[in-house]
């Protein structure tokens, strides 16, 4: 999908829960891909992990190019790893959609977010807790999302830094067209004030993977996302 179709999609699905697929069943990848479609969810979010920029260890290219043929849902990939220049044109050819990196991992961003939109995909920066908005402020022409990591990158099931909030609602205020994520213990209790101070993407782990039912809990945090956006 082109760039401009897959931030389309996005911007229309906002307020839109994307399950990250890292607790999810992988040895019934299909199965959970087709439960995730019928729960109706807008984007399927791929956490990249690699053992030296955190201190976990997910997955690479090849299961963002099994979740390609499974599926053409757009897939985001967030980059979690040291020097991410030297994958970004593998993670596109595998099947991402929108390629996002951290701010932190690298000492310059904006060739890397021209080169993702020469690969024809969207690029994001992402950002940890700890991690000043300032630091992104240079790149944010070149942004077509910023990821605002609202747990210290590199594990599910953490409490969520309510840091994250403040920042969505001052890059509302500097970039009002930017597509904003947010990233880390996103949940029942905390996805309403992410929406109202500006959260288009809500990545959403184990508030899903957690239940048996994904679809039931796609739809309650859905819903609470679309009421706090009617509030503005
Ligand atoms: C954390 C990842 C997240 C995370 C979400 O480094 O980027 O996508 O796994 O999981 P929960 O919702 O459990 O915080
Ligand atoms: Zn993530």
């Amino acid at each position: 999908m082109s760039r401009r179709d897959c931030l389309d999609r996005l911007q229309n699905a906002a307020p839109a829960v994307l399950p990250s697929l890292l607790l999810c069943d992988f040895g019934n990848l299909e199965r959970e891909v087709r439960r995730l479609e019928e729960a109706g969810v807008a984007a399927l979010h791929l956490d990249v992990m690699d053992g030296h920029f955190v201190p976990n260890l997910t997955y690479g290219m090849p299961l963002v190019e099994t979740l390609r043929r499974l599926t053409t849902l757009p897939l985001d990939v967030h980059l979690m790893i040291t020097r991410p220049e030297r994958y970004l044109s593998q993670f596109v050819d595998a099947g991402a959609d929108l390629l996002t990196f951290h701010v932190e991992a690298t000492q310059e961003p904006r060739p890397l977010l021209e080169e993702i939109r020469k690969l024809g995909a969207a690029g994001g920066l992402a950002l940890n807790p700890a991690t000043p908005l300032e630091s992104l402020e240079n790149s944010l022409d070149l942004c077509d999302l910023v990821l605002v990591m609202s747990v210290p990158a590199g594990f599910g099931g953490q409490a969520f830094d309510p840091i994250a909030l403040e920042k969505l609602r001052r890059l509302r205020e500097l970039a009002p067209r930017m597509l904003l994520e947010v990233d880390g213990g996103v949940n029942l209790s905390t996805v309403a004030e992410c929406v109202s101070s500006g959260a288009h993407l809500l990545v959403v782990g184990s508030a899903i993977f957690r239940h048996e039912d994904y679809a039931a809990q796609v739809r309650r945090l859905t819903q609470s996302a679309a009421a706090a956006a009617l509030k503005g």
